[in-house]
């Protein structure tokens, strides 16, 4: 596995068509973002004051965008911390894998949608922060 930093993971800009009877975005996998898309999940009704994440990926890569209201993602690769907020839908965040993620600060009605590389793997979550520093360490 190659050590990964926050500066692998980037905002990127999707592509918008504007139009006076409303916007279009759209995302091609391999294309607008560097991994093919295997799966797409969404957190809606995400009550006032809660946090998401908290949890890093072994191989998972993932695009963040907030389709509607605004949140922030805080990402962590161990040494460095960095906080994106997101609320515009035409932008998404890139996390490569071995990132720490915590996603808060939900705006009412907001919805967080995440486009994943690959369908959903429990063996994949490093879910306690000590284990994910611990293999981070070990890669560096
Ligand atoms: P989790 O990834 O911890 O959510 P978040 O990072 O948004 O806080 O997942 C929460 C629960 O949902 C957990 O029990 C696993 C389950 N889940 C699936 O079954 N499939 C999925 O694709 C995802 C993302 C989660």
């Amino acid at each position: 596995m190659t050590a990964r930093s926050i500066n692998d993971c980037r905002i990127i800009q999707l592509p918008k068509i504007a139009d006076p009877h409303g916007n279009l975005t759209f995302i091609e996998g391999n294309n607008h973002i560097p991994f093919e898309i295997k799966r797409v999940y969404y957190l809606y009704d995400v009550p006032g004051g809660a946090t998401r994440g908290g949890h890093a990926h072994k191989a998972l890569n993932q695009l963040i965008i907030a389709m509607s209201g605004s949140f922030d993602v805080v990402l962590d690769d161990g040494v460095k911390k960095e906080r994106f907020h997101l609320n515009r839908s035409y932008q998404g965040l890139y996390i490569c894998p071995m990132i720490w993620r915590v996603i808060d600060n939900f705006s009412s009605g907001s919805v967080c949608m995440v486009l994943a590389s690959a369908q959903y793997d429990e063996s994949d979550y490093y879910r306690d922060y000590d284990a994910f520093l611990k293999a981070m360490r070990r890669q560096a």
